[in-house]
This record gives structure tokens, C-alpha cells and sequence, in this order.
């Protein structure tokens, strides 16, 4: 069996998982390609610390990744380093040599997908990418091959699970945001600088990549209106449940008349939808197609293994492209036609939403919120306090008819003003098309 060779550049959690994977795995792999991958080469910064299993034969080890982009035996490049400097210039230069590429770089390819998949088109190489969003879940697969074949109109994601284990966590004990973003980063599931995972930047980088794939459109991080779930407390969680509801980081990119709303925040969705029911670090993708309806896909968002397995069969996937011969391409960043799916503000959609308060229990706060809603056109629904003897910072929840987020931003910015809020009104929407 003529083989075809690798390089790996970024041995750390990711490139570890494949590693382990390539070799525990090598036999089944050689059987279902009909011909066996062989390792030349791995780079890292730190590489003579990396483990490279024995069983993958002798492999060379270097810490310049020029020489491995450039090496004529390495047909498959693997860019497991991450960020957007080294990474975009190690994928650059691969193309270059016309060496096909698999990343798992989600952060780079929202930023610089479409660049890249017009390079690697004109290279005639292949560009793989399935580990960037939620590693375990075989996305791209499913949006560029499993239901091409329909009209995409919404797609709603939980592609985040450092913010999934938090939410859930505070949902189950009822302790704050601090103490369980604590206990996650004590565990190791949350970094030491969290921001980009609570902040909504990673989940952000996800769905720029997935509304992509879905709609054909190019989409850049900045199209995508982004909230991250610091200002979630338990008491979010009980009101919510008291309106049937639980509270997710939502990633969604939905097509409406005027174009195509995308935003991460957290959204209440009612407890009965399959994606209130993922839990903990889990990540989950909804698909609404306008012929093949509604599909659900579950599983690991990230970790080595998860991910590993998708950067393997990448690397399948494009090995058997380089041996049988590549079929023509069509980026899967932009098609021709673009415009019809154009990014819109967030602000001109139509929702319900749930206002809640911390005030300063004194008479006639109603009536002031009241008026403040009635004056931009807002349908109170229905107003709810549960028990709680804090008179100086007591919690009560608004909810509102269907309007739209500009009418309700506005609304927030007039209340923010009164002198017996504790802090600035949270308004989340509420989905219902789910
Ligand atoms: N972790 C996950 O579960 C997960 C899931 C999906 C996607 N991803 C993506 O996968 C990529 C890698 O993530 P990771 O978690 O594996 O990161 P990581 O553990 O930090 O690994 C990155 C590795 O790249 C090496 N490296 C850095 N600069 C280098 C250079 N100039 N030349 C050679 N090697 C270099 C680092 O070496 P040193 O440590 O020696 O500095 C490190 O071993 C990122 O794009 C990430 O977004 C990760």
C-alpha cells in the first residue's frame, strides 16, 4: 500500500489527540482507506518534551515548522498550534507548497477562511477544518455534504462548553457565576483567562464558520451581535423556570425577509426544546432546513479525543482526495451569488423578551416601568416576584410581547437612568421558534 505522509505542527492537547488516535488507531484507519497514513514529520516549540507514540515508526521531530511546510515527503499539512499570527502564516505558507491543510483553527478562519479557501482553490490542494467548531460533532460534513441538498433557514447552536457547564451548574446548585466559573477553571474546564469563552468570543468564531457553511454567505466575527453570560444569576434560572423556560448561551443565524440575524447571547428557551436538555460541556447544532425540516446533532464540543477524531478524519478525508484524484471545489465561505443572505442588525428582530430588575423596594416602581414600556410602544405581559425579603436589592422579572430589540434597547437605556435600580435593567430574549 503506497502511503501518504503527515506533518503535524502543535503537539499540545489536540495534536496529543491525534497522535494517540493515529497510532491506537492506525490498523482500522489503514483498512478503511485501503492504504496506511504515515507520520513524517511532527514540530512544536517544546518538541524533544513531546511523546510521540513508538508505534508510529520513526518520526522526525522539529521545532521550525518552515522546514516541515516545505518538505517534499509531506503531502498533509495539520495546523494544531491555534491563534491567528503563526497559525495564518504556517497555513499560508502550506498552501503555497501546495500542501493540502487540516486545522482545527476556529479563530482564524472566521477571521480568514474566505482568503484561505480562495488560496487553497487556486492551489488546487484541499483545506480541511471540521475540528474547528464543536470538535465531536461532524458539522461541516453534515452542512457541506449531509443536507446540501436543502435551503437552510435558521441554525441554532450551543457551541460553547465552558459556558454550558457554567449555566448548568448554576442552574443545578444555585451558586453564582464566581464561585462556579471558579470550580470550572479548579477542574480545568474553564481557562485562567476566561473571556473569550464567557465573553461569547469563542462560540462567536463557531457560528461565523457555521453560518458560513449554511448560507453561503461571507460572515466575519463583527456581523455577529455577541453577549457573553457574566451577568447570569440563579435567580435568572428560577424566574425562568417559573416561565417554563431555562437559560442557554445561544449561538443563531436566522434568515428572515430583510437578511440573515446572527447574534451569541444568552436567550431563555423553553425547558421543552431538545436543546435545553444539553447539559454540562456538551455541545449541540439545530438545523431548520426549508425542505428537510428540523435536524438535531449532540455531542463533545472540544477535549483531545473528541477533537482528535475529527482532525483524523480530515486527514482520511483528504488523503483519499490526494490518492483517487480531487474533486473541484466551491469555497464553502462565499458562493457566487452573494447578497441574498446579507448579515442584518440584531436590533431590527422581533422577539419576547424577559426584563429582569434589581431595585430599591419603594411604592410606584411599576408604574414607572410601566410607563417607560408604554411610551415605546411595549406590551407588558406578565410581571413576577418570588419571595425575598432583601428590600434594598430585590429581584423581580418583566416579561414582554413580542417586539422589537431596538424599541426594548431603547426601553433599557431609559430605565438605566432611575435611581432605584441597583444596576441597569438584563433583558434577554425569550426563543420560541425552537
Ligand atoms: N482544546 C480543544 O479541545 C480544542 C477543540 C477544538 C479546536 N481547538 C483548536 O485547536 C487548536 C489547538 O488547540 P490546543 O488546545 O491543542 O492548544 P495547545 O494545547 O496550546 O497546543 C498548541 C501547541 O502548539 C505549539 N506551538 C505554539 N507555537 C508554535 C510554533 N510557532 N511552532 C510550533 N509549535 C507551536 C505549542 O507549543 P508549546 O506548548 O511548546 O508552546 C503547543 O504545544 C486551536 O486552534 C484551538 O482553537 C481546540
Amino acid at each position: 500500500m503506497q502511503e501518504v505522509n503527515l506533518a503535524i505542527i502543535g503537539v499540545g492537547n489536540v495534536g496529543g489527540g491525534t497522535l494517540t488516535i493515529l497510532a491506537e488507531n492506525a490498523e482500522q484507519i489503514a483498512l478503511k482507506l485501503g492504504f496506511r497514513l504515515k507520520l513524517e514529520v511532527v514540530c512544536d516549540l517544546l518538541v524533544a518534551e513531546k511523546t510521540v507514540p513508538a508505534s508510529l515508526g520513526p518520526v522526525r521531530k522539529t521545532t521550525q515548522w518552515r522546514e516541515v511546510v516545505s518538505d517534499p515527503y509531506v503531502h498533509i499539512v495539520a495546523e494544531l498550534v491555534g491563534g491567528t499570527t503563526v497559525a495564518l502564516e504556517i497555513i499560508e505558507a502550506a498552501i503555497a507548497n501546495r500542501k493540502s491543510v487540516v486545522t482545527a483553527n476556529k479563530e482564524l478562519l472566521a477571521l480568514h477562511g474566505a482568503e484561505l479557501w480562495d488560496k487553497a482553490i487556486a492551489a488546487g490542494i484541499n483545506l480541511a477544518m471540521e475540528a474547528s467548531v464543536a470538535g465531536g460533532i461532524p458539522i461541516h460534513a453534515v452542512l457541506r455534504e449531509g443536507i446540501s441538498g436543502d435551503r437552510i433557514t435558521a441554525l441554532y447552536g450551543i457551541l460553547n462548553g465552558t459556558t454550558n457547564y457554567i449555566l448548568t451548574e448554576i442552574e443545578k446548585s444555585g451558586a453564582s457565576f464566581e464561585s462556579v466559573l471558579a470550580e470550572a477553571q479548579r477542574l480545568g474546564y474553564a481557562e485562567a483567562d476566561p473571556t473569550a469563552d464567557v465573553d461569547g468570543y469563542d462560540a462567536r468564531s463557531k457560528l461565523a464558520i457555521l453560518a458560513a457553511l449554511a448560507f453561503g454567505e461571507k460572515i466575519t466575527p463583527s456581523d455577529i451581535f455577541t453577549e457573553g453570560i457574566r451577568r447570569i444569576s440563579p435567580v435568572d434560572f428560577q424566574y425562568a423556570h417559573r416561565l417554563g423556560h431555562t437559560i442557554r448561551l445561544i449561538c443563531a443565524a436566522r434568515q428572515t425577509h430583510e437578511g440573515l440575524v446572527l447574534s451569541v447571547r444568552p436567550a431563555l428557551i423553553p425547558q421543552t426544546t431538545i436543546l435545553a436538555s444539553v447539559q454540562g460541556a456538551y455541545n449541540a447544532v439545530w438545523v431548520r432546513g426549508a425542505y428537510g425540516a428540523d435536524t438535531f446533532y449532540y455531542g463533545r464540543g472540544a477535549g483531545p479525543h473528541p477533537t482528535g477524531v475529527a482532525v483524523v478524519s480530515d486527514l482520511m478525508r483528504v488523503a483519499r482526495e490526494i490518492r483517487r484524484g480531487s474533486p473541484d471545489r466551491v469555497s464553502p465561505f462565499a458562493h457566487e451569488r452573494l447578497g441574498e443572505y446579507k448579515p442584518i442588525p440584531v436590533t431590527l428582530q422581533t422577539r419576547a423578551y424577559y426584563l429582569r430588575f434589581r431595585v430599591q423596594d419603594r411604592p410606584g416602581i411599576i408604574a414607572a416601568l410601566a410607563g417607560i414600556l408604554a411610551e415605546k410602544h411595549i406590551s407588558l405581559e406578565a410581571v413576577l416576584q418570588l419571595p425575598c425579603d432583601a428590600k434594598h436589592d430585590l429581584p423581580f422579572v418583566i416579561t414582554v410581547e413580542p417586539t422589537s430589540e431596538q424599541a426594548v434597547r431603547e426601553a433599557v437605556a431609559r430605565m438605566s437612568t432611575l435611581d432605584f435600580l441597583v444596576e441597569p435593567p438584563l433583558a434577554l430574549p425569550m426563543e420560541t421558534a425552537l
